[in-house]
């Protein structure tokens, strides 16, 4: 078996069989399941994307009815996560919290106790994984903003929800379907970083909620989820400086051989899918609230990028500025993307645990010469 290094960041490698995710890079095609995403964001809901991804299949009507339910039930919080949250220091980052408060979730988990390979048990733990996820990111931001903690609502979609829990009223049918639609767009991408580290953490057999906090913590860089934030600090950067958007990007991120985050992508060869509706979104959402800047901002940006770089915006550059027509703050949007793709980390994590072997690659060693020869401490 080769030990020698075959691609740099383990670039077109194929690391286990999967049955979740396609993807055609060069064709810009993204399906789940073998659904295509413009068909699943056009007509389906986040939690019918949830349900196809973890059984396999799309739900009859009774069926979603039940897993949204099941979803409903698991909408709580216990008080230590609570506390948890208020304790967190002043200077603590959304995604830092949602990060520790995951990790301290499986304290709580009734399931906990489980062999980290039992899938009945898994499934419920995704459940409560997805319904607690979104609560913590909706709480932690009204926690640090001094407001009280609304109660769920079982009549409101998953999305639905974490709008009220975040904002503490009912959102417009708008504002929830706009965010149905990013959590569907969202939910899994085939063996990206976080989902490969939620991979080789189960592998191990360690539990469900060790899989997922490694997940979050890949998915916080900004070379991942973190890219929608630096996105919209880049925007809200410009617009401070009043200059021409082109050319504050020419002159702070080309000149200076820095990457313009937003842009670019490991697997495509042309426009990311999801970009095609976000930045659709991004522009109806502008433009009925009437923060058309940053769309018309992005769009000067991405066709300069195109055309100097040959480089298409990827999922982060408009889900940046759709977030904030959403009046959304720019630190929720990494965890906002967590809340959508804690789905498909849980259908991977079950996927290698229902049919595992422990992911222990080799490296291609090229220190010191071997045998050195050891001096004592005297003689060095
Ligand atoms: C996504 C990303 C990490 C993929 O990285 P990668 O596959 O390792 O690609 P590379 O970094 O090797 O880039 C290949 C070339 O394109 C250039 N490039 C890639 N992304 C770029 C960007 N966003 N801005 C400017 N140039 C970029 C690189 O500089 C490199 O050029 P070179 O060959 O002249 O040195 C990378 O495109 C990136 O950092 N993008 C910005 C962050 C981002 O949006 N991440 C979210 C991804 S969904």
């Amino acid at each position: 078996m080769s030990t020698t290094l075959q691609t740099k960041g383990l670039e077109g490698i194929v690391a286990a069989a999967s049955s979740i995710c396609y993807i055609d890079g060069d064709r810009g095609i993204l399906a789940y399941r073998g659904y295509d995403i413009h068909d699943l964001a056009d007509y389906s809901t986040f939690e019918e994307t949830c349900y196809l991804l973890w059984y396999a299949k799309l739900p009859t009507r009774d069926e979603l009815q039940d897993f949204r339910a099941q979803l409903a039930g698991e909408r709580h919080l216990d008080e230590g996560i609570i506390r948890l949250l208020k304790e967190a220091p002043r200077t603590a980052t959304p995604m830092e919290v949602l990060r520790t408060a995951v990790s301290a979730l499986s304290f709580y988990d009734p399931d906990a106790q489980l062999v980290a390979k039992d899938h009945e048990a898994n499934i419920r733990k995704a459940f409560r994984l997805t319904s607690q996820i979104a609560m913590i990111v909706a709480y932690f931001d009204r926690i640090r903003k001094g407001k009280d903690l609304p109660q769920p609502d079982r009549s409101l979609s998953h999305a639905g929800n974490f709008l009220l829990l975040l904002n503490g009223e009912k959102p417009s049918a708008t504002a929830e379907k706009a965010l149905d639609i990013a959590l569907i767009l969202h939910a899994d991408h085939e063996f990206n970083a976080s989902t490969f580290a939620a991979r080789v953490t189960a592998a191990t057999e360690a539990d469900i909620h060790s899989a997922i906090t490694s997940a979050l913590g890949a998915l916080k860089g900004p070379l991942h989820g973190g890219a929608n934030e630096a996105v919209m600090r880049m925007l809200f950067k410009i617009d401070k400086q009043g200059g021409d958007p082109v050319e504050y990007v020419r002159t702070n991120y080309l000149s200076q051989k820095k990457k313009v985050s937003g842009f670019g992508h490991r697997v495509y060869h042309t426009e990311d899918p999801r970009a095609t509706h976000l930045r659709q979104m991004s522009h109806d959402l502008g433009y009925s609230s009437g923060h058309q800047k940053w769309f018309e901002m992005s769009r000067q940006i991405e066709e300069f990028i195109n055309r100097e770089k040959k480089l298409n915006a990827n999922v982060d550059f408009y889900s940046a500025s759709t977030y904030t027509a959403l009046g959304i703050d720019v630190d929720l949007f990494t965890p906002i993307f967590a809340v959508s793709r804690i789905s498909g980390w849980a259908a991977h994590v079950i996927e290698q645990l229902d049919d595992n072997r422990l992911i222990r690659p080799r490296a291609d060693y090229i220190g010191p010469h071997y045998p050195q020869r050891y001096v004592p401490m005297e003689g060095r």
